[in-house]
């Protein structure tokens, strides 16, 4: 049995299989839309979100499955004091699959070693978003062709932001990718990414405080919204919320075939005057979340169509 915890858990020669899967997925729903009949999937969600948990409840219902769950931690028995574990066992008699987000980091890690169903990690704290970065993967590769030679600029809130942490660990892995890390000094990405994974893996990197400076020279923007959540105080999010805005006048600096890309929830760091920009992609990538999540489903799940 199989869980997601990291993004590192697929090597690359599985990756791709993932993506080439989620892109015929995306070619022939049809072909797919019975793979998982008989079949549940739990959410288990302690925290919010729009689109994690209901990309992986369409994305189960697009194969015929059905789900259940919880939304909010104060509607389960998480409440009354019910460790992670024994939910986990629980939930294991009652679905084949379990999506879980939680605040905690490490908690999904924890679920996986009592479940008897695979675990996907939806989420964790400041950690990681493996299916997050599924989705920003077959995004670039659906709309790029490749990883290779890419330059990524990676803005706003690097210290917090999970999905970029995990985006970095997985793109290393390719040839002669580039990052430039655009942040103000107090939301600079971790040492522990800095040190461990891009400078252990010899990644040509640069840290920038401006945007404007760094536009001219990206394949990708990745730009990520101020986490509000985990913030000790609210003077210092109402500080850093607005220090980077794109917007039209910003993107008249960035290449023709620049992409830009967001997890979302957006708050204030995209204008909306960018939105009809075929440059900004950012709802077609929650759209690749749905394909990428069914192909992520029926590998766990060891479902062959
Ligand atoms: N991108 C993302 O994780 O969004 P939600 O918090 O809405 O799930």
């Amino acid at each position: 049995m199989r869980h997601l915890i990291s993004p590192l858990d697929f090597n690359v020669e599985e990756l791709d299989q993932l993506l080439n899967l989620a892109n015929d997925i995306e070619a022939n729903p049809q072909k797919y839309a019975h793979a998982c009949a008989g079949k549940k999937m739990a959410t288990c969600f302690y925290e919010p979100s729009t689109r994690t948990r209901l990309s992986f409840e369409a994305a189960m219902l697009n194969l015929g499955g059905q789900v259940l769950g919880f939304s909010d931690a104060g509607s389960s028995s998480a409440a009354k004091g019910e460790s992670v574990a024994d939910t986990i066992r629980v939930i294991s008699c009652y679905a084949d699959i379990c999506a879980m987000r939680h605040p905690k980091e490490g908690a999904p890690l924890v679920a996986s070693e009592h479940a008897t169903i695979p675990v996907i990690n939806a989420g964790d704290g400041g950690h990681q978003h493996p299916t997050q970065t599924l989705t920003d993967l077959l995004t670039i590769h659906s709309l790029k062709g490749h990883f290779d030679n890419l330059t990524i600029g990676l803005c706003g809130d690097l210290k917090f932001g999970r999905t970029v942490h995990s985006l970095i660990k997985a793109l290393v892995r390719y040839e002669n990718v580039k990052f430039i890390l655009i942040s103000p000094e107090e939301l600079r990405l971790p040492s522990y990414i800095r040190e461990d994974v891009l400078e252990r893996n010899n990644i040509q990197y640069e840290e920038v405080i401006r945007l404007e400076e760094a536009l001219p020279s990206l394949d990708i923007l990745y730009m990520t919204r101020v986490q509000r959540e985990r913030f000790f105080n609210e003077e210092d999010y109402i500080r850093m919320k607005d220090f980077y805005i794109l917007n039209k006048e910003k993107m008249t600096l960035a290449p023709e075939d620049m992409l830009v890309l967001h997890p979302l929830p957006r708050v204030n760091e995209i204008s909306t005057d960018i939105d009809d920009d075929s440059r900004a992609v950012y709802f077609k990538q929650a759209q690749y979340g749905v394909y990428v999540r069914m192909a992520l489903i029926l590998t766990l799940l060891e479902v062959e169509v």
